[in-house]
């Protein structure tokens, strides 16, 4: 199925619904305070991709891919019971190679993240807590964290890629009062787009890629040719000639995205994935890895009347069409909108150097990636004290670029600074090259995930805080955290 026969714009942008709670129940940590309780099943959904497509089956949280858009304010905790209301068997090619994928493990296992949330161990969705059709988990999440754009999706031991290309994934909002004293567009106005591309068949069903290899279907990345916004291929929104506030996640397994518009004309980043910037960043392109956040105001005033389109590189995504007349003139945007105090480098208990790898037997061509040239279920080698700081240094060793991200924490980007790999492979010495490259505008804030570049060392600035238990820090390209780019850590009280 090709998306380029297909015509464009015919469909509207769906915007997921707001889930509401079912109940009130007791907090777990704070007995007597009752808290919002949610439902969410995981069911196979039929989607309607596109207008002329037949709807292909796909999974999804709620009813809908995406999933139904959860919101909360800072402070105020929650509990969901996930229910996994999945059939038995998996439609997409289970690779029983990989690590936890044996197959003596039942098909279909899952189990929710909720990715950049500060939660207690038990509930943040450790890849081994899976659990199988028929059954459910109840997770607590406190919420004690600044207003951000978080994520939902599964994070199921070997088949996390598999789950959540299937379409379990959704949004999570945490909103403040700090926020809400920026008034920035609200209602109507604030739109996630969500952003995950697919490969269908001729009949326009979901298909994921295999090797060809029977015994090792793994493939090292996916790039469908389907663009999905909100699971449409292609979709339209109208939109009046005023400004909005577009909440984009990244929600493919690998694909990186180029954000613009079709007409050149700037959008303002004010937010990335842990909440607000300091300052407003203007950009012409806003680069997106698997995972990572933008928030983004757009002020449609100037193209009264006109299409803009938002667009990839040279792929057009989504198409804004912009009433006419009378423009609402945006009131100036305010110069500063969050503190962000920056970490000291001197606060820092440890520093750790972390290698990314990938190792490629000359004779199968079959490839092994690692973090830190260590296997997932090695022991826990990364155990930062609560209430410490450390840096991390990513030294990438491959040849591409990996969204490292960092389950219940938020952090700071130091620095990248090129250095010599070959040097650093024969002696194990780091000669760096040049000099330190600054964080981009846009990462001027608190991260959860970010991109450590080929041929350079990145460096993180974290405080390991919130809660002591095992969590895990991987790659957020999803065949490569497959393949075993994920490591636990544990924060040690
Ligand atoms: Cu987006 Cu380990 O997760
Ligand atoms: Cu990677």
């Amino acid at each position: 199925m090709h998306p380029d026969a297909l015509p464009r714009f015919v469909d509207a942008l769906p915007v997921p619904r707001v889930l509401h709670p079912d109940d009130f129940r007791e907090d777990p940590r704070e007995p007597g305070a009752p808290i919002a309780y949610y439902r969410v099943a995981m069911r196979p959904v039929e989607v309607a991709v596109h207008r002329d497509l037949p709807p292909t089956t796909m999974w999804g949280y709620g009813g809908s891919v995406p999933g139904p858009t959860i919101e909360t304010r800072s402070g105020r905790g929650l509990l969901i019971e996930w229910r996994n209301e999945l059939p038995d068997k998996h439609f997409l090619p289970i690779d029983h190679a990989l690590c936890g994928s044996g197959p003596d493990r039942p098909e279909v296992r899952t189990v929710v993240h909720v990715h950049g949330a500060k939660v207690p161990p038990e509930s943040d969705g450790h890849p081994e807590s899976w659990y199988v059709p028929g059954s459910s988990a109840v997770y607590h999440y406190p919420n004690r964290q600044d207003a951000a754009t978080l994520w939902y999706h599964d994070h199921a031991m070997g088949i996390e890629r598999l789950n959540q290309y299937a379409g379990l994934f959704g949004v999570f909002l945490i909103r403040d009062d700090l926020e809400d004293a920026l008034h920035l567009p609200s209602g109507p106005y604030e739109i996630p787009i969500v952003l995950a591309d697919r490969l269908f068949d001729a009949a326009a069903q979901l298909v994921y890629p295999t090797s060809g290899m029977p015994d090792a279907p793994w493939v090292s990345e996916v790039h469908g040719d389907a663009l999905l916004v909100n699971g449409k291929l292609f979709p339209y929104l109208e939109v009046e000639p005023r400004r909005y506030r577009f909440r984009v996640v990244n929600a493919s397994n690998s694909r990186f995205y180029y954000l613009s518009l079709s007409n050149g004309q700037l959008v303002h980043q004010i937010g990335t994935d842990q909440g607000l910037l300091p300052s407003p960043a203007p950009q012409k392109i806003v680069t997106l890895a698997p995972a990572e956040r933008a928030d983004l105001l757009v002020d449609f005033s100037g193209a009264a009347g006109q299409n803009v389109f938002l667009q990839t590189q040279a792929s057009q995504l989504m198409q804004f069409r912009v009433g006419g007349g009378p423009s609402a003139k945006a009131a100036p945007l305010p110069a500063m909108l969050r503190q962000v105090a920056k970490i000291p480098e001197s606060s820092a208990a440890r520093t750790r150097t972390l290698t990314l790898n990938e190792y490629e037997d000359p004779k199968t061509h079959v490839m092994l990636m690692l973090l830190n040239a260590t296997r997932w279920k090695e022991p826990v080698t990364e155990k930062p004290a609560l209430g410490t700081v450390e840096i991390w240094t990513f030294v990438n060793l491959t040849e591409d670029t990996h969204p490292i991200h960092l389950h219940l924490v938020r952090f700071q980007v130091l620095d990248r600074q090129l250095f010599d790999a070959d040097e650093y492979l024969t002696s194990g010495t780091m000669r760096l090259v040049g000099k330190p490259l600054s964080p981009e505008a846009s990462e001027a804030g608190w991260k959860d995930t970010v991109r450590a570049e080929p041929g350079k060392i990145t460096r993180i600035i974290v405080r390991f805080e919130g809660y002591a238990g095992r969590y895990l820090w991987h790659c957020h390209v999803l065949e490569h955290a497959a393949n075993e780019m994920m490591r636990p850590f544990e924060v040690v009280a």
